[in-house]
C-alpha cells in the first residue's frame, strides 16, 4: 500500500458527551503525525458539532454515518447532506450493512445517497460486502460486483475522485450475528480488494482504480491490524468496536506511523 492510509472510526450509536470527551483526552494526538495518515471520526449526527469542536484545528476528518437521499424538504427525522456540510462534515458512510439489513436500504437507495453526497461535496465511504451465507455459497465476487455496479450507477469518472470504498464482509463485523469473533484474514481480504480494483478499472479506468482508497472493515483490532496494513490493495480500515476507546484506536493508528 503506497497511499496515505485512511483510519476511519465508525462509532455507530455509541459514545455520549462524557465518553466522547474522554476519547479525545486519552488520545496521544501529539505523537500522531497527521501528515502521514488520514484519520476520520464518524459520530452520531447529534454529536457532530461536539466532535467538530473537539477536533479543533487538528487535520482530522469528520464523517457522518448516514444521510437522506433528498436535498431538502419535509422529511421528519432525516438529515440532509447540505446540513452535514454546514456543520463541518466532509465524509459520509453510505450503505453500511446495518443500514442495508435493519433499514432495508437497497442498492438503489445507496446510489441515491451517493449522488446526494457527491452533489454536496461530501465524500461517500461506500460499504460493500457479502453475508455469511453468500460467502459459504461462493457468491462473494458476485455480491460485490452487484453492489458496486448498482451503487455506482451514473457516478461520473470525475466524481470517483471523491469516493472511498470499504470492503466489509458482513460476517466479520464484530456485532454481526454470524460473527465468529474473527476478522477476515488479510490475505483473503487482499484478494477481494484486488478484485474490487479490477472491477473499478473496468467500470472506469486503471488510473481511477489505482487512486481509489479501498478500506477493510470487520473486527479490526490492535492485534490483527498489522497484517492488514501490509497488504498492497488495503488502503486503510473502517473500525467499529475498537474505535470507541482511545487506547485501542491509538494502537491501531500507531501501526501506520
Ligand atoms: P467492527 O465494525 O470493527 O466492530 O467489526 C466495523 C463496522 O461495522 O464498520
Amino acid at each position: 500500500m503506497n497511499k496515505k492510509p485512511y483510519i476511519v472510526a465508525n462509532w455507530k450509536m455509541s459514545l455520549d458527551k462524557i465518553s466522547l470527551e474522554r476519547f479525545f483526552d486519552n488520545m496521544d494526538w501529539e505523537n500522531i503525525d497527521l501528515e502521514k495518515i488520514n484519520v476520520i471520526l464518524c459520530p452520531s449526527h447529534v454529536f457532530m458539532c461536539k466532535t467538530r469542536n473537539q477536533i479543533g484545528d487538528k487535520t482530522i476528518g469528520l464523517g457522518a454515518q448516514n444521510i437522506f437521499w433528498e436535498a431538502s424538504g419535509a422529511f421528519t427525522g432525516e438529515v440532509s447532506a447540505k446540513q452535514l456540510v454546514d456543520v463541518g462534515c466532509q465524509y459520509v458512510i453510505v450503505g453500511h450493512s446495518e443500514r442495508r439489513e435493519i433499514f432495508h436500504e437497497t442498492n438503489e437507495v445507496v446510489n441515491l445517497k451517493i449522488v446526494q453526497a457527491l452533489k454536496n461535496k461530501l465524500k461517500p465511504i461506500i460499504c460493500i460486502g457479502e453475508n455469511f451465507e453468500e460467502k459459504e455459497n461462493g457468491l462473494t465476487k458476485k455480491v460485490i460486483e452487484e453492489k458496486l455496479n448498482e451503487g455506482l450507477q451514473d457516478i461520473s469518472p470525475a466524481d470517483m475522485r471523491n469516493v472511498l470504498i470499504a470492503y466489509e464482509p458482513i460476517w466479520a463485523i464484530s456485532t454481526n450475528k454470524d460473527n465468529t469473533g474473527q476478522a477476515d484474514s488479510p490475505e483473503s481480504a487482499q484478494v477481494v480488494h484486488k478484485y474490487i480494483r479490477k472491477l473499478i478499472s473496468g467500470l472506469y479506468d486503471v488510473r481511477i482504480a489505482e487512486n481509489l482508497p479501498i478500506l477493510y472493515g470487520g473486527s479490526i483490532n490492535p492485534e490483527n491490524i498489522e497484517g492488514f496494513s501490509k497488504m498492497d490493495d488495503i488502503d486503510g480500515v473502517l473500525i467499529g468496536g475498537a474505535s470507541k476507546e482511545a487506547s485501542s484506536f491509538q494502537k491501531i493508528i500507531n501501526t501506520y506511523l
